[in-house]
C-alpha cells in the first residue's frame, strides 16, 4: 500500500513592498521541492503589513495572531513601509509574533556560496561558513524600561537587558545541538586545532558577550555555558566579547563554526555577517521555537524603491525557504534546494537588485530547474 502523502500546511505572510514578489519565488522552489521529495504543502495567505494598517488601522489582529498558532510554519517576505512611522509595524508584527509563538532562537546562517562576491579580501566559502543562534525572547527587547521627567532637563530613559536562566539556558542548548549536529555529517572542521581533534572535538561554539562589563547579564550566561558544555564534551567552547567578535569576522571569519548571542548582540553582527556572505540578497533567518511554530524571513527589508519592478533578488527568500523546510523535518528537500540555490549562484552576475542579470522571476526558475 502507498504510504499516506505528509502534508505541511504553511501560512504565508508576504507583506510589503518586495515581499510578495521575494516569497512568490520561494514558494516555486519550496512546490517543486515537494513534488520532488513526495510531501505536500498548502498554502494560505496573510494580510499583514503597512498596507493593511493604512487601510484599516489594525497592524496584527488578535485573531492573525491565534490562527497562526495552527500553522506548521510561517513564510514571511517582508515587514515595513516608508510611510508608517518606524517601530509600530516592527514591534506590532515582528516582535509581536517572535514573543507570542514564542520564537526563542533566531538561527541566522553566515555562509558564503560560490560565485558570490565578499567584501571580504582573500576569503572565500571555505572561509564564512558560519551561524549565529540569537537569543529572541529577551535582552533590551523586552521593552523593561520607561521615560519619566519626559521633555524636562531631568528627563530619564531606561531600557534593560533583561534574562533569566531558563532563556539561557534554552537557547544555549539548543546552540549545543546545532554544533553538534553541524557535524554530524561530513562537514569540514572549522576553528579546531589538531589537538582539539585528538581530544574528541568536532565541532565549537563561541559565546559571543562582554562579559569585562555587562558583569550581570554575562555573569549568568557564561556560568550556564561552562555548565551546559559538560554535557557535550564533543563541542570546543570558546568564547569572544562582541566587539571582538565583530572584528574576527571580518579578519578571520574561518574560526567561527557556531557563535551563540543575547538578543541585540545577535541582531547587530548578523548584519555584518549578511554583508560578508553576498549582501541583504542572499541572507536568511528562522525564528525559531524548536516545539512550536516557527517563522522563516529573508533578513533584509521591503526596499520599497525596488518594488514590482521585477529586479529584487529571491535568493534570500529561497534560503529561508529550505530552512524552513529544515525544521519541518525535510531535511533532505532543505539541502537540496541549498545545493540548488550554490549551483545557481555563479550564474549570476550579481546578488544585488538590478544587476543579477536575471529578473527576480528567472532566478526562482533557475534554482527550480537546478533542483530537478
Ligand atoms: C531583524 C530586524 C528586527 C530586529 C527589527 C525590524 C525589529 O532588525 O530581524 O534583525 O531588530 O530584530
Ligand atoms: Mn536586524
Amino acid at each position: 500500500m502507498a504510504k499516506a502523502q505528509k502534508t505541511y500546511h504553511v501560512a504565508l505572510v508576504p507583506g510589503d513592498g518586495t515581499g510578495p514578489e521575494v516569497l512568490a519565488e520561494g514558494l516555486k522552489v519550496l512546490q517543486a521541492a515537494a513534488s520532488q521529495f513526495g510531501f505536500a504543502l498548502t498554502t494560505q495567505g496573510f494580510d499583514v503589513g503597512g498596507e493593511r494598517y493604512k487601510r484599516t488601522g489594525e497592524v496584527l489582529p488578535d485573531s492573525v495572531v491565534a490562527e497562526l498558532k495552527a500553522f506548521d510554519a510561517i513564510y514571511l517576505g517582508a515587514i515595513g513601509h516608508p510611510d508608517v512611522k518606524p517601530g509600530i509595524l516592527e514591534k506590532g508584527i515582528l516582535l509581536r509574533l517572535r514573543f507570542e509563538l514564542d520564537q526563542y532562537i533566531n538561527l541566522r546562517p553566515v555562509r558564503l556560496l560560490p560565485g558570490v562576491e565578499t567584501p571580504l579580501a582573500k576569503k572565500g566559502p571555505a572561509d564564512i561558513d558560519y551561524a549565529v543562534v540569537r537569543e529572541n525572547s529577551g535582552g533590551a527587547y523586552t521593552g523593561c524600561g520607561g521615560i519619566s521627567m519626559k521633555g524636562t532637563p531631568n528627563e530619564v530613559a531606561i531600557q534593560e537587558m533583561v534574562y533569566t536562566r531558563f532563556q539561557v539556558e534554552r537557547c544555549l542548548r539548543y546552540a549545543f545541538d546545532l554544533a553538534r549536529r553541524r557535524h554530524s555529517s561530513a562537514q569540514p572542521w572549522r576553528g579546531l586545532k589538531p589537538a582539539d581533534v585528538a581530544a574528541g572535538k568536532t565541532s565549537q561554539l563561541t559565546l559571543c558577550g562582554k562579559t569585562n562589563v555587562l558583569t550581570y547579564v554575562f555573569d549568568l550566561w557564561e556560568r550556564a555555558f561552562y555548565e551546559i558544555a559538560r554535557e557535550y564534551p564533543d563541542v570546543k567552547t570558546d568564547y569572544c566579547h562582541v566587539d571582538a567578535t565583530t572584528m574576527w569576522m571580518v579578519k578571520n571569519p574561518e574560526w567561527f563554526d557556531v557563535i551563540v548571542t543575547e538578543n541585540m548582540f545577535g541582531d547587530i553582527i548578523t548584519d555584518l555577517g549578511a554583508m560578508t556572505q553576498g549582501g541583504m540578497g542572499i541572507a536568511a533567518g528562522g525564528n525559531i521555537n524548536p516545539a512550536g511554530v516557527s517563522m522563516f524571513e529573508p533578513i533584509g527589508g521591503s526596499a520599497p524603491k525596488y518594488t514590482g519592478l521585477g529586479v529584487i533578488n529571491p535568493m534570500a527568500a529561497i534560503l529561508a525557504g529550505a530552512m524552513l523546510l529544515d525544521e519541518l523535518g525535510e531535511a533532505k528537500a532543505a539541502a537540496a534546494v541549498e545545493a540548488a540555490v550554490a549551483a545557481t549562484t555563479p550564474k549570476m552576475a550579481s546578488q544585488a537588485a538590478g544587476r543579477m542579470g536575471y529578473s527576480t522571476s528567472q532566478v526562482g526558475d533557475l534554482v527550480a530547474a537546478a533542483l530537478a
